[in-house]
């Protein structure tokens, strides 16, 4: 069995190398921002999926780099007369979520665009997959492996989070393949309330489609000729100089799904793990965008009135998302703060660093977001002096920054300090729009 999982461009490796820590799990194919892992043999119990379901419900809660989790079904090639490489074949996975067997060429077809969505729900409909690679899909569907409730469409990112503008989100094309999934549902009876709105996040006990778009590269070899003098007969000559290799992309889908439980992390509940989550247009930085996130998947609620100290606020996108709640906000931070923010009655500029700044201003104060440049032992020091002062607040949410990926290795490290600080809940996780950090949620 085989489980996909969607990760940051450039986050790969260590995702491989937390999930092998944590599970001791080995990587399959893999591509930017997507990897797959084979599950032993030994975790394919005979349960009817019930140990596969607490696996990935404690997966999706604990790994910190993994955005979504799913077992996977099945891959389909769009590609012509592309052959599959061996090397990406990844085995299929049975009704309970198990295989012990080799099924390869039975999950690997190659279809045709048209056929896309009937064979997507076959791989999910039929007990046997339909026609091996290169045959195109015949047999009708017939009994549903899985009864699913809702449809959930991505890709894989392409770019790193932030880089050039990118930012990671559902591509118009795929909401239209969600919206004729759900419309050419065999089992539309099965399908949950608003399934067919895209962004409706899915509901606690549903099984969840997950279709994914992986563009492999393949390479056609072109000959050039070009043309050489022949010093003998003094003819021009085209030669065959090069065999040049030119990218062809294949549209390859991977198929799988996910269960959403009562213990499920908000990111289950949508397409990709990206929250639909929009930067407005007034909003004066992206960190707008993961302290957003920050906030809907730690839970933490802020009510209006609630009194907040942003730590390295400027330009304001964080304190903008706690003022958009009707907190009165503190924003400390040595540099400026852009003008819409500091208009705002409810924030107030303390302009310098954390360390030079007066502690009895932060009396009062019972959410802290931090999102400081600096190493993440110093966020932690700044974070614990405040606590020192304070021991009325609430919880906090901040990243610790990732200079290099290597400092990953060093997270548990950091975990271990934070749990003296007497928080009950401690979260961290790479989020969809976090760039070289991981966020961190401590709530009492
Ligand atoms: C990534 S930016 C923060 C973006 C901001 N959170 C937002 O929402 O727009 C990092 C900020 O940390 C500030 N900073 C660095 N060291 C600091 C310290 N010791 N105390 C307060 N701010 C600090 C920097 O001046 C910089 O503005």
């Amino acid at each position: 069995m085989f489980l996909f999982i969607p990760c940051q461009v450039g986050c790969e490796r260590v995702l491989k190398e937390e999930i092998r820590e944590l599970y001791n799990f080995n990587s399959a194919f893999s591509r930017a921002g997507f990897v797959t892992f084979k599950v032993p043999d030994e975790l394919c119990v005979d349960d009817g999926g019930e140990t596969i379901r607490l696996l990935m419900t404690h997966l999706a809660n604990n790994s910190i780099f993994a955005r979504t989790v799913s077992i996977f079904l099945g891959k389909l090639y769009m590609s012509g007369d592309f052959e599959i490489p061996e090397t990406e074949h990844v085995t299929a996975t049975s009704q309970s979520g198990c295989s012990r067997t080799k099924h390869t060429d039975h999950t690997s077809l190659n279809i045709s665009a048209e056929n896309l969505v009937e064979s997507i729900w076959q791989l999910i409909s039929a007990p046997k997959p339909a026609a091996p690679i290169g045959y195109g899909i015949s047999s009708a569907v017939s009994q549903p492996k899985y009864f699913i409730n809702r449809v959930h469409v991505f890709s894989r990112d392409c770019l790193m989070t932030g880089q050039n503008g990118f930012e990671p989100a559902v591509s118009s094309d795929l909401v239209e393949l969600h919206s004729k999934l759900v419309s050419g549902c065999p089992f539309p009876k099965f399908l949950g309330v608003g399934s067919e709105r895209f962004d409706q996040p899915a509901f606690v006990g549903e099984t969840v489609l997950d279709v994914v778009r992986v563009d492999v590269d393949s390479y056609t070899q072109v000959n050039s000729k070009f043309p050489k003098l022949n010093m003998e007969t003094q003819q021009c000559e085209a030669v065959v100089q090069e065999q040049i290799l030119t990218p062809i992309p294949a549209s390859v889908y991977f198929v799988g799904v996910h269960f959403v439980t009562e213990e499920s992390p908000i990111h289950s509940l949508y397409s990709g793990g990206i929250l639909p989550i929009q930067l407005p247009t007034d909003a004066v930085s992206r960190a707008w965008l993961k302290f957003e996130e920050g906030l809907r998947w730690s839970g933490i609620s802020i009510d209006a009135g609630a009194s907040c100290v942003d730590i390295g606020a400027a330009p304001g996108g964080g304190s903008q998302v706690l003022l958009s709640r009707g907190a009165i906000v503190l924003g400390v931070d040595p540099a400026e703060v852009a003008p819409i923010v500091l208009n705002n009655p409810n924030f107030k500029h303390i302009r310098g660093r954390i360390n030079q700044t007066q502690r009895f201003l932060y009396k009062n104060v019972r959410w802290v977001i931090a999102d400081i440049n600096v190493a993440p032992k110093y966020t932690l020091d700044v974070l614990e002096d405040v606590l020192k002062y304070n021991s009325k607040i609430n919880g906090m949410l901040f990243t610790l920054k990732l200079s290099t990926l290597e400092l990953a290795k060093h997270i548990p490290q950091f975990v271990k300090r934070i749990r003296k600080w007497d928080f009950n809940n401690i979260k961290v996780k790479q989020l969809v729009f976090n760039r070289h950090e991981v966020m961190v949620a401590v709530k009492k």
